[in-house]
């Protein structure tokens, strides 16, 4: 496994902005949202293909590269976080569809629970999916998402993960279970409590997104 902290300016201060406790809930959502977008521009360098062609430009024609359309890309948030990191991704991913999973922790055994699940019984071939959690603690949420797209047939190199913060517990297990995958993260902290929040971390995403 491959974990990826693109040394980018934008991504360090959109991760400051999220860390403060003073940032207010629409601001924070927004930070969710532009780091999102920088880490999915990130992570789809080298990995969306392209296709060659003409185009008729007002002057001449031009050769020309566009992702190619006949390649599916999808894209998973997590609810509720991952909607507010995944929000630019049908704008910077084109044609690209959303498949939404909502995957909830106990608050006393950490257990995740799946209570929505809208992924497709099959994806189509060759799909590339992106799958979008902002926390990724103590790895039980995440692996439950993987596991139900492993089960519909997705292999470790067609993920990439997109996450604002990721602990040691959670990638520790996804480098035993998903060998292959590639995680992008705007940080990397260094713990969970006993709670289940990353230390430092930046709180409740979820509440903190969405109040
Ligand atoms: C939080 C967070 C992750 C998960 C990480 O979600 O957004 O999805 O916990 O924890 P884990 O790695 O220990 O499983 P939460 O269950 O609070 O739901 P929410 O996004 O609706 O707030």
């Amino acid at each position: 496994m491959l974990v990826f902290v693109p040394p980018h300016p934008l991504i360090k201060h959109w991760v400051s902005v999220l860390r403060n406790e003073q940032t207010p809930c629409p601001i924070f959502k927004n930070a969710m949202a532009e780091l999102g977008r920088l880490l999915m521009y990130e992570a789809s360098r080298d990995w969306l293909p392209t296709v060659t062609g003409e185009i008729q430009t007002p002057m001449a024609i031009a050769t020309v590269e566009f992702i190619d359309p006949r390649e599916p890309v999808a894209v998973v948030p997590i609810l509720r976080a991952g909607l507010a990191l995944a929000e630019h991704a049908s704008s910077i991913l084109p044609a690209t569809k959303t498949y939404h999973l909502g995957i909830s922790r106990d608050e006393e055994t950490l257990l995740p629970t799946v209570y929505l699940n809208k992924l497709p019984e099959k994806f189509l071939e060759g799909s590339r999916v992106f799958v979008v959690d902002p926390m990724l603690a103590t790895g039980g949420t995440i692996l439950a998402a993987l596991n139900l797209l492993k089960e519909r047939g997705i292999q470790n190199k067609q993920m990439k993960v997109i996450s604002a913060v990721a602990a040691p517990p959670a990638l520790q297990k996804l480098s035993e279970n998903f060998p292959g995958l590639h995680v992008y993260t705007g940080t990397i902290d260094p713990d969970v409590n006993d709670k289940g929040f990353i230390i430092p971390g930046l709180g409740d995403a979820g509440d903190r997104s969405f109040g």
